[in-house]
C-alpha cells in the first residue's frame, strides 16, 4: 500500500533525475508544487476516473477561466502584497483583476467617462491625490475603469463601445479629481470559475467599486479599488479584493452645482502616493 513514506522515496528519485543543465527557477517551483501536490493526492486517494475528469477539466479552461481562479481563490493577492513596497501611510493597494485595458481615452476631470443614460443613477466621485506629508499633487494621472450599469466592462461583453467606462484623467492644480460615470453595479463572475465556485457553496459576486491605476514619476505606482460603505458584498468579496481603508460613504445628493438636474450619489476618496525613494530605503 502506498503511504506517506513510500510516497517520500518516489519523491526523492523524481528529484534525483534532473542533470543540472534545467532552468533552477523552474525546477524549483515545479518541485515545491509537487511537494504540495503529491502528499495532497494521495490524501485525497482519488479514482482513475476522477484524476481523469480532473485533467481533462483543466485541459478545457480558457485564460480568464484560469485568471479569474487566482484572483478568486488569492492567488494574486499573495503575489501582489508580496510584491508592493508601499507602507502604512500610503492608500492600500489591491487586486488589479483582469478587466484592465490599456490605453484608454484622455478625458478631462469632471467629464463624463462612458454613456450616461437619461434615467441612469450616476456617480460623482471626487478627492485629492497628496504625497505622505499631505501635499497635494497636480497632474497626476488616474487611469480608472469601472462596470457599467449591468455590471458588465466594455471590451469583455457585447454590445458596449469600446472604452466606455474607462478613462485617464490628471489631477488639477490642486491636487483635485473628479470622476463622472453611471454607478458601476455589482457582477458576477463568470465561466468556469462561477460554475467553480457555484459547485464549492461560495457567492459569485463583487460589490460596487471603481478601480484605479495611479502612476507618477517619483512615485510608487498605486493599483487599488474604492468601495462603498453598505454595499452588497463588501464581507464576502467573492475575489477577496476589499481591504481597510478601501471604503468610503455614498451619499445621494440633490445639488444642481454638480451639473445635473436630479439627484446624484456622491463618494469622496483621498490618495495618498508613496515616494518612490522611501520605498527603495526600505527595501
Ligand atoms: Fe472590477
Amino acid at each position: 500500500m502506498l503511504d506517506h513514506a513510500e510516497l517520500q522515496v518516489r519523491r526523492a528519485h523524481e528529484k534525483s533525475l534532473y542533470d543540472g543543465t534545467g532552468e533552477d527557477r523552474v525546477v524549483e517551483v515545479v518541485e515545491k508544487l509537487l511537494d504540495a501536490i503529491c502528499p495532497a493526492i494521495l490524501d485525497l486517494r482519488p479514482t482513475m476516473d476522477e484524476l481523469n475528469a480532473a485533467l481533462g477539466y483543466v485541459a478545457k479552461l480558457s485564460e480568464l477561466d484560469v485568471r479569474l481562479m487566482s484572483w478568486a481563490f488569492g492567488i494574486n493577492q499573495i503575489v501582489e502584497d508580496l510584491n508592493s513596497p508601499l507602507g502604512p501611510d500610503a492608500t492600500v493597494n489591491t487586486v488589479q483583476g483582469p478587466f484592465h485595458i490599456a490605453d484608454a481615452p484622455t478625458t478631462d476631470s469632471g467629464a463624463p467617462i462612458g454613456l450616461i443614460e437619461a434615467d441612469a443613477d450616476i456617480l460623482v466621485m471626487d478627492g485629492i491625490v497628496r504625497d505622505l506629508a499631505g501635499q497635494a499633487l497636480a497632474g497626476v494621472e488616474l487611469d480608472i475603469w469601472c462596470a457599467d450599469r449591468n455590471g458588465e466592462y466594455s471590451q469583455f461583453a457585447p454590445n458596449i463601445p469600446d472604452f466606455n467606462n474607462r478613462a485617464k484623467i490628471r489631477t488639477n492644480a490642486d491636487g483635485s479629481y473628479r470622476i463622472v460615470t453611471e454607478m458601476p453595479q455589482p457582477y458576477a463572475l463568470i465561466g468556469e470559475c462561477k460554475l467553480l465556485l457555484e459547485r464549492m457553496g461560495r457567492q459569485i459576486w463583487r460589490p460596487r467599486h471603481v478601480h484605479f491605476m495611479i502612476d507618477h514619476p517619483g512615485f510608487e505606482s498605486l493599483i487599488t479599488q474604492v468601495y462603498f460603505t453598505g454595499d452588497d458584498y463588501t464581507s464576502n468579496d467573492c475575489v477577496i479584493g476589499v481591504k481597510d481603508g478601501l471604503l468610503t460613504e455614498l451619499k445621494r445628493v440633490d445639488d444642481p452645482k454638480l451639473g445635473f438636474d436630479r439627484p446624484v450619489l456622491v463618494a469622496h476618496y483621498d490618495f495618498a502616493l508613496q515616494p518612490a525613494a522611501k520605498a527603495e530605503q526600505a527595501a
